[in-house]
């Protein structure tokens, strides 16, 4: 039985925005990120249109990678850690995402981020985009509305390909590029959210918009791609999809007809174009059901043609269920959408775990598309307690990791070409959803909490060890 690659990257991952920290320091500009305050479970952190005095931006100072990136670079080479996936902040480079030349000093931090990682032996997965784009591009354009932004991502993943293409070998266009088939897409990752200044909860969604923004970001990715192979061949370019894997309620037709309709334009649509080159052909009922127009340029086909990437990869934390019947959908969704599952427990913040549903996604994704897969976030996000010596027993989150990679194991017995494994936030950091720290998913626990206060040391979580463990078996003692 075929067991895991022995070049399989076990790795840990993370976002800019999420850990570094220094939001306005060395020329940096302001992203879609910097302009959300915090907020909790029950309540919606804001989206601002200016930096409201005496209000709690959680990713101006984060955690502070952008000053700690040595020590928390040897605590990941620790582990053994064979790739560390971190995102480039946009408007490091190009504070406004508008600039004709780059910052010198952001492309320093990332050469020294870079630097350190290849010091260790860990292979630096880069994410170009995730949900950073610059603040400015959001109130000229609209955000990725525009087709004008095209032109301003293209010339900063060129900019990073030709800064670092020596010295890393993947990267990945969009983060969760298919979060932009969903109303909360049109915030981070689309930036279609000109002057509103609203909870995230408020924010008007207009389909038509993130529908057009998103054949924006496909021709940009595309780009991106045709550039890296065309001048640096030995890079490979990847996709990133949010995987939220939906089972029919019931076996009525209904639902099972339903659940894959849904699965089409939620989890299909976006790997399609990019893994395919062009869009599926159930797009068109479902643009002409919701009264969505695409406006395509002439050549935007051949390029999404020639700009296919090289391997998929996709986040998993949850999944859910469908049904057709209203009764049961209204208002009765976890974060993503779909209806809870009887037989699988939740988070603390209603993510239903589904180990077994990674196995199956893996075989879904596999068999649909047979190019390499890499798992690049999973995790549990769980209240911690800090002992008073220093210790964190996250039993909770080891279960938890143990049971993912064991499904993991079975894809790839199953015959899947899995690449590596990323968990999620390998060192604690600010949540995406909703701007908390309480919401941990690291090995490394920081001193950082929800009101701004904590000494930012790093200490070791039991679940260190444990993966250190898994790392140095490749994945055979769990
Ligand atoms: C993914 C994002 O959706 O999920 C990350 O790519 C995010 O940015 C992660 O942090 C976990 O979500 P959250 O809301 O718990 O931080």
């Amino acid at each position: 039985m075929k067991k895991f690659r022995d070049d399989f990257l076990w790795g840990g991952a993370t976002a800019a925005n999420q850990f570094e920290g220094a939001w306005d320091l060395d020329g940096k500009g302001p992203s879609i990120s910097d302009m959300c305050t915090n907020g909790s479970h029950t309540n919606p952190k804001r989206l601002t249109t200016t930096i409201e005095a005496n209000t709690l931006y959680p990713s101006h100072e984060a955690i502070d990678f952008y000053h700690h990136y040595k020590e928390d670079i040897a605590l990941f080479a620790e582990m053994g850690f064979k790739t560390f996936r971190f995102s480039i902040n946009w408007t490091r480079i190009y504070p406004t995402g508008m600039e004709e030349t780059p910052n010198e000093k952001g492309l320093e931090f990332y050469d020294n981020v870079i630097n350190e990682c290849v010091k260790y032996g860990i292979e630096p997965l880069i994410t170009i985009s995730h949900y950073e784009i610059p603040y400015a591009l959001v109130e000229k354009y609209n955000g990725w509305y525009s087709r004008e932004v095209i032109d301003c991502y293209v010339r900063y993943a060129k900019t990073l390909l030709d800064r670092y293409a020596d010295r890393v070998k993947y990267f990945l266009t969009f983060n969760e590029i298919n979060s932009g088939t969903m109303p909360m897409g049109a915030v981070l990752s689309l930036g279609c959210v000109k002057g509103v200044n609203a909870a995230m909860n408020e924010i008007p969604d207009e389909p038509q918009i993130r529908y057009q923004g998103l054949h924006h970001q496909f021709v940009a990715s595309a780009l991106a791609v045709k550039y890296a192979h065309d001048n640096y061949p030995k890079v490979k370019m990847g996709d990133m999809n949010i995987f939220a894997t939906m089972y029919p309620l019931t076996c009525n037709p209904d639902d099972v007809v339903g659940t894959q309709r849904a699965m089409q334009m939620m989890n299909w649509f976006c790997s399609d174009v990019q893994v395919r080159g062009e869009y599926p052909y159930y797009a068109d009922r479902f643009f002409e059901e919701k009264g969505i127009t695409i406006k395509k340029e002439a050549g935007d086909d051949e390029i999404l043609k020639n700009g296919t990437v090289d391997f998929y990869t996709f986040s998993y934390y949850m999944s859910n269920c469908y049904s057709a019947d209203p009764d049961k959908q209204a208002g009765k969704g976890n974060i993503i959408m779909g209806i809870p599952n009887p037989y699988l427990k939740a988070s603390d913040w209603g993510w239903q775990i589904d180990p077994k549903g990674l196995r199956y996604s893996l075989n879904e994704i596999y068999s649909r598309y047979q190019i390499p897969l890499m798992v690049v976030e999973n995790g549990l996000g769980a209240k911690d307690v800090l002992e008073e010596d220093g210790s964190v027993h996250d039993s909770y989150r080891i279960d938890y990791l143990r049971q993912h990679i064991e499904q993991m194991r079975e894809a790839v017995a199953d015959g899947v070409d899995l690449m590596g494994y990323t968990p999620w936030g390998c060192i604690d950091l600010v949540s995406a959803s909703t701007g908390e720290m309480a919401k941990r998913y690291g090995f490394i626990y920081v001193k950082k909490y929800d009101d701004g206060t904590g000494d930012l040391s790093r200490s070791k979580k039991d679940s260190f060890d444990w993966y250190k463990k898994v790392i140095a078996t490749n994945g055979e003692d769990l």
